[in-house]
């Protein structure tokens, strides 16, 4: 194993009823790198990241980050490694605004209204650090697909995050969103952070990842 790694997946099994959806899978992922993941649909890309999340314990293998060993994570375990995950299907609140939703879970200060001016000025730094501009005010549900995906990017980066894993990320975005989706990318991946990036288009691979695993039938 490399010295720069910083997670190591060591064959993890998850089988549902009837179906065996990761197979003994091993991984290594370097500090720093854009990793891809590739796979066609059901390969258990997504089964993985549940098991990295700590969404979801695997019936075997362990996951090692930043040296420390685990058999399984739970949520709380993930975050505290520095671990982030950005699902296929958004998990933002919809009537609530993009900063509120960036630091939910926070807890409140007395004064609502300062709370919330202030929330919306860390939330802006943010966005500023993203180098995107974004109505941090508005609702989440009437911002764009894309302005949606950058909240749940903010909202990973508010929690000093260290590996970001991203589950098909272009998925919902136009061929400009998905150029500033990139920029972001490589603007994290030079700030430290480590991403893992799940896709099954081929073409993206080569603009964005530094490596590739591979993923078929759970192996
Ligand atoms: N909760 C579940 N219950 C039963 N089977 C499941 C469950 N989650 C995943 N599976 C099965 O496990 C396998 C891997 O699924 P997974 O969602 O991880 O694939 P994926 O690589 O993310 O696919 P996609 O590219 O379509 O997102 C599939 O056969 C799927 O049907
Ligand atoms: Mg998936």
């Amino acid at each position: 194993m490399p010295e720069n790694t910083i997670l190591s997946v060591r064959n993890i099994v998850k089988t549902y009823p009837g179906v065996i959806a990761i197979n003994h899978f091993s991984m290594d992922v370097r500090e720093g790198e854009v990793h891809a993941l590739i796979g066609e649909n059901g390969a258990g890309k997504s089964t993985l990241i549940k098991t990295l999340s700590g969404a979801i314990t695997p019936d075997e293998g362990t996951v090692c980050v930043c040296g420390k060993e685990f058999a399984s994570m739970t949520p709380k375990l993930a975050k505290e490694q520095g671990i982030e995950v950005i699902y296929q299907e958004f998990t933002l609140v919809p009537g609530i605004s993009a900063a509120e939703n960036v630091f939910l879970g926070e807890k409140t200060k007395p004064g609502l209204f300062v709370d919330i001016k202030e929330r919306e000025k860390r939330a802006r730094e943010l966005f500023e650090r993203l180098n995107v501009d974004i109505d941090v005010s508005k609702p989440v549900k009437n911002l764009s697909p894309a302005h949606q995906q950058l909240v749940e990017i903010a909202k990973a980066v508010s929690k000093q995050v260290k590996i970001l894993i991203m589950d098909e990320p272009t998925a919902p975005l136009t061929v400009s969103e998905v150029e500033t989706l990139f920029r972001i990318i490589k603007d994290l991946k030079s700030q430290g952070v480590t991403v893992i990036y799940i896709s099954h288009r081929l073409e993206e691979l080569f603009e964005i990842a530094d490596r590739v695993t591979v993923m078929r039938d759970g192996c």
